[in-house]
């Protein structure tokens, strides 16, 4: 199992300090992600959605905060509904004033709750994605079991994640950036000077491809598969319920 990494101190829930930190941050949150990224994570939120059949119209999006997935996985398809779930009330309240401006409250639903013990009825989702937010569960493979619970058989789950880049080079470089650039960055920009420094040490904590991949298998996922993103920085996962 991976290390445990905290947003603020050794002692004292993860579910809590990472629901105060997502209040704290909610309404910096999609600017400074645009900033911080040059806008790139907009590219990885549409390549993993464009992984979901037309035939997914039922589909789940855990760790939803700001909404933009499910924004984004409605566009172009008019009979999906999506359940956005999200354990930061702030990220919900920014993400509902979105769906409300353009006129999506009958295709996104917002829930409060936290993945390890999920409101909803065994099979019951075409789909899942989790992005940017299978790190920060309290409980990585209780949140992953009970994704597997609510989705339907043979339902797909799809989550996009940070990785530690490999390539000699591009590594030191981008390790440079992330470790001392971003969290200065965000020192100065964000409502929490401690939340980009925790989505460092989170990220190095993590385990990411392959290792990520042995960890929805042993779970019953098959199928799991990833792809690497813009040089191995973030990944796709891709996995089944059976
Ligand atoms: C980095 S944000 C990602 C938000 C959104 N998916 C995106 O792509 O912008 C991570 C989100 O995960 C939520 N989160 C963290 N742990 C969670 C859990 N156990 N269950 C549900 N949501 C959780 C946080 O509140 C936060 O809104």
């Amino acid at each position: 199992m991976s290390e445990t990494v905290k947003p603020y101190q050794e002692s004292g829930s993860k579910k809590e300090q990472v629901e105060s930190m997502f209040d704290n941050i909610a309404s910096g949150y999609d600017e400074l992600n645009r900033f911080l990224s040059l806008g790139i994570d907009k590219s990885w939120r549409k390549k993993t959605i464009a992984r979901l059949q037309p035939t997914d119209l039922i589909v789940l999006d855990i760790a939803t905060g700001t909404a933009d997935m499910a924004l984004t996985a409605v566009k172009n398809h008019e009979t999906r509904k999506i359940t956005g779930l999200d354990v930061s009330a702030e990220m919900l309240r920014f993400g509902q004033v979105k769906i409300d401006e353009k006129g999506l409250t009958d295709r996104i639903n917002l829930v409060k709750g936290e993945s390890e013990s999920l409101p909803f009825e065994d099979d019951s989702f075409d789909a899942a994605m989790v992005a940017f937010g299978v790190r920060n569960f309290e409980d990585l493979e209780q949140g992953l079991s009970e994704i597997l619970r609510v989705l339907k058989p043979e339902g797909k789950l799809l989550v996009l994640e940070f990785t530690k880049p490999r390539i000699f080079g591009f590594k030191q470089l981008f390790q440079f950036y992330f470790r001392f650039i971003l969290p200065k960055i965000g020192r100065w920009k964000s409502k929490d000077p401690k939340a980009y420094k925790y989505l460092f040490e989170s990220v190095q904590a993590f385990p990411d491809f392959e290792n990520f991949t042995a960890i929805l298998q042993k779970l019953g996922y098959q199928k799991c598969q990833y792809t690497a993103l813009t040089l191995g920085v973030c990944a796709i996962y891709q996995a089944y319920k059976p």
